[in-house]
């Protein structure tokens, strides 16, 4: 049994952790599973992440960003995704492709014809089973940021991050059997169950018995 479910959403919506509990959740049952995110997850996609998270004074064109996030994404999928999930093992992964529509395609303008196929070179085709949405609105995701020293992306204006907002939305709507939107202002406990009660359903459809939580 394998299992490839992503998480999405704009900057403190909670998904960071929430796929930790996931994660902890598929252990108690006694299911293999692993946690990576993007951009990182290897040791040269933890440098590609510096990169784009840090170069302030040299920053990269739109369309070297988007490249780095491909790079670092073959060699996430190459080198983790794709092999744990050919051991048969549940695949977590905070942020994927998803992430560059919003944030490179709809965010930073560029065509979403140009980020395709850069998107399916780097994931050789891999489609996520379930992709979680954490919806929240752009104004609680900066103010929840607070005054932390930010990052490139978390120093975007409200524009950027309410067209990165409705852009998952659109996202969301155009496939809604890969997607579950949640509002990420409910409690933790309850965004926990509802995702869980939607991974049960898919391992019940694969055939996997759970033990009681
Ligand atoms: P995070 O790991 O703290 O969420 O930071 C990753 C940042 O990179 C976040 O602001 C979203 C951004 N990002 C993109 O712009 N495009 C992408 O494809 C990915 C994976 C992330």
């Amino acid at each position: 049994m394998s299992l490839f479910i992503t998480f999405e959403g704009v900057e403190g919506c909670g998904k960071s952790t929430q796929a930790k509990a996931l994660e902890q959740k598929f252990r108690r049952q006694g299911i293999p599973v692993i946690l990576a995110h993007e951009p990182g997850g290897t040791p040269l996609g933890m440098e590609i992440r510096h990169i784009l998270k840090k170069s302030r004074l040299n920053p990269p064109f739109a369309i070297t960003e988007l490249l780095l996030f491909a790079a670092s994404r073959a060699q996430l999928v190459t080198g983790v995704i794709r092999p744990n999930l050919k051991q048969g093992k549940v695949v977590i992964c905070d942020r994927f492709a998803d992430s560059t529509l919003a944030y490179q395609g709809y965010g930073r303008g560029i065509n979403l014809n140009t980020i395709a196929p850069i998107n399916s070179l780097a994931t050789k085709g891999l489609k996520p089973d379930l992709t979680i949405l954490l919806d929240l609105p752009a104004e609680s995701s900066l103010s929840r940021l607070g005054d932390k020293r930010r990052d490139r992306f978390e120093q975007e204006g409200l524009d950027f991050h309410q067209r990165v907002r409705d852009s998952y939305l659109k996202l969301a709507a155009q496939e809604p059997n890969r997607w579950l939107v949640i509002e990420a202002t409910l409690p933790k406990q309850k965004i926990g169950k509802i995702i869980w009660e939607k991974v049960s359903q898919l391992l019940s459809a694969k055939g996997v018995a759970l033990k009681h939580a």
